[in-house]
């Protein structure tokens, strides 16, 4: 099959148009990064962005979350959705201040309550820099797409975690994986968006599968229900 097209080039174009946002700036707390990929695993970046700063101006530390009772949480997280994320994210503060912080590989993440291994795998590598690919829905349509995987999901799910693996270990994304997992992200939320791709700017269009073959808008796949 075609070559990955180079970590070099999405990162030199994520160094140009990375999106700002508030979880971006300031320092890389886990807590801070913990927090901004729960809310947005159910809630819109221009919704999150607001009620992220607000959840933290209450709860600055994951011990203060911890040490909070659980109807201020609930009262924060009101319009967020989901009771159990709540509790999760109640629960999951609690484990990390008994272990005496967050642990910093993708298996002891997993472990924790409510860390599936999408949120293991953003927190190690934007939290802690491990050179590891979180699979959400922009990073399979990304990868489906420049590699042109025709098979539908869920079952393609294993096959794009493995490409999207790849890229990792270009040397260019390991030398920076917080950046190139951010940067997968907004490729897909910005160009690689999933009607219209604005293949003609794209930092990867040159080693495009889909973009090549045409069938990028199409993809990816889902198995009828
Ligand atoms: N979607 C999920 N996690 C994200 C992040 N850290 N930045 C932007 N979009 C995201």
């Amino acid at each position: 099959s075609a070559p990955l097209p180079p970590a070099g080039d999405l990162l030199a174009w994520y160094d140009r148009h990375r999106r700002t946002l508030p979880w971006r700036a300031g320092p890389r707390d886990p807590y801070r990064i913990w927090l901004s990929e729960v809310m947005l695993q159910q809630t819109t970046v221009a919704a999150v962005a607001p009620r992220w700063l607000r959840f933290l101006a209450r709860f600055p530390t994951v011990e203060a979350l911890a040490a909070a009772p659980w109807e201020d949480v609930t009262e924060e997280w009101a319009g967020l959705g989901y009771y159990a994320r709540a509790r999760n994210l109640h629960a999951c503060a609690r484990a990390v201040v008994a272990r005496g912080g967050f642990p910093d590989t993708v298996e002891e993440l997993r472990a924790l309550p409510g860390i599936g291994a999408y949120t293991a795998a953003a927190v190690a590598s934007i939290a802690f820099g491990r050179p590891v690919v979180p699979l959400d829905g922009n990073v399979e349509r990304v990868t489906a797409r420049v590699m042109a995987v025709e098979e539908p999901l869920p079952g393609a799910r294993p096959r794009l975690a493995a490409l999207a693996q790849g890229w990792m270990e270009q040397a260019a994304a390991r030398a920076r994986p917080a950046d190139f997992t951010q940067a997968l992200f907004d490729l897909g939320a910005t160009l690689c968006v999933p009607r219209n791709p604005a293949c003609a700017i794209c930092p990867w269009q040159a080693g495009c599968e889909g973009r090549r073959t045409g069938l990028a808008p199409t993809l990816p796949r889902k198995a009828p229900k």
